[in-house]
């Protein structure tokens, strides 16, 4: 769906230094059947902090990305000094991060407006994620996403949409996109909460619709998600595969607000891409950084923009006017990074 991100290649990352885990010790890949546990969380692990994007931290731990939008997107990303000063960045008193796009000048239609962007410092391997937020950017004209990435060789290195839709959407898609090659299979696919729309993962600047899941619910995604106060997408990326689960505000399990996360104790996940033999996870991705932005237009905003008949006009001449924008935000409580204990 990231329609031409292989232009996104020829894009530097600028930090794409940090954790490395060694592959050495990857256990081989695993064969599932209907008849396994259908959980793949290990149990008895315990889970430790290793990074919490809360606050100020979140903000200092990202990098700004003030590049074009490579997905052709009506966004000027700007950089951290920018975001600050015109409050398109902002950690309010209560410690909730907001990331604005500019809700205050008039456009001309096909002006770009702006917005921001952000990319983790680190980059990962492997890890528990707990992403809590209690609004993300709705309404048309917009295309908000958290994601997980490696930006230096797309898809090879693999990308992970947590957070994605467009315009007035209520269904999140949470994908997958990889080098050749990789097809979800086994028991633990039928076993998911979510509905999976295409077991096709391997994706090239030609056919990037990736293996969309759709959640089950009506709250996960844009103004269904933020009434009820948004909620928490938690995704376990381990050497079993990458489980995403999606918990609204009411039902966030007890152990994930105390800060002692056990995924094993959560249920089906709402997605999952196991490990297996027609999909090596463990092959597939690596060196993600976590990227948060809210793009508007663009390839795939744009084109859908009068689906449904609900955004009318031209997607340009809606980006001109900036009261259409005063509710494209995000509001993130945290992003918490968790690492198994030894
Ligand atoms: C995470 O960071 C926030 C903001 O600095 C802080 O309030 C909170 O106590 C921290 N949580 C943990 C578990 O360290
Ligand atoms: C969402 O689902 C809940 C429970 O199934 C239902 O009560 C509610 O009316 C639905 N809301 C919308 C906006 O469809
Ligand atoms: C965010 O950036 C990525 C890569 O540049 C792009 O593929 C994606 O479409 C953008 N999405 C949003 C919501 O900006």
């Amino acid at each position: 769906m990231h329609a031409l991100t292989a232009l996104f290649l020829a894009l530097p990352i600028s930090a794409l230094a940090g954790s490395h885990e060694p592959w050495a010790h990857r256990r081989r890949a695993q064969h599932w059947t209907r008849n396994e546990p259908v959980t793949f969380a290990r149990r008895g692990v315990t889970y430790k902090l290793s990074d919490n994007f809360s606050g100020q931290a979140l903000l200092d731990n990202f990098n700004f990305y003030n590049q074009a939008d490579p997905t052709h997107g009506l966004v000027q990303y700007v950089d951290a000094q920018t975001a600050k000063n015109e409050g398109l960045a902002v950690v309010q008193d209560d410690g909730v991060v907001k990331l604005n796009v500019d809700s205050t000048t008039q456009l001309q239609a096909g002006q770009p407006r702006k917005s921001v962007r952000l990319e983790s410092k680190k980059t990962y391997n492997s890890g528990l994620f707990i992403g809590d937020f209690f609004a993300m950017p709705t309404g048309c004209g917009t295309w908000p996403a958290y994601w997980t990435v490696n930006g230096n060789e797309w898809p090879n290195g693999g990308e992970l949409d947590i957070i994605e839709g467009v315009n007035l959407n209520t269904d999140n898609q949470i994908t997958a996109h990889t080098g050749p090659t990789c097809t979800l299979s086994g028991g633990h696919i039928n076993a998911a909460l979510g509905h999976l729309v295409s077991p096709t993962c391997t994706s090239s600047a030609d056919s990037n619709s990736g293996c969309p899941w759709t959640p089950q619910g009506n709250a996960s995604y844009g103004h269904n998600f933020n009434v009820q106060g948004g909620g928490v997408y938690a995704h376990l990326w381990d050497s079993t595969g990458i489980s995403v689960w999606f918990f609204s505000r009411g039902s966030v399990p007890g152990d994930i607000t105390s800060g002692n996360p056990d995924p094993s104790s959560w249920g089906q996940a709402t997605a999952v891409f196991p490990n297996t033999d027609s999909c090596q996870t463990t092959k597939h991705f690596h060196d993600h950084t976590i990227v948060i932005n809210t793009s508007l237009c663009g390839d795939w905003a744009g084109n859908a923009f009068n689906d449904g008949g609900k955004c009318t006009g031209t997607c340009d001449a809606w980006v001109a006017d900036p009261s259409h924008f005063k509710y494209a935000h995000w509001a993130i409580a945290s992003i918490k990074v968790y690492q198994p204990q030894n």
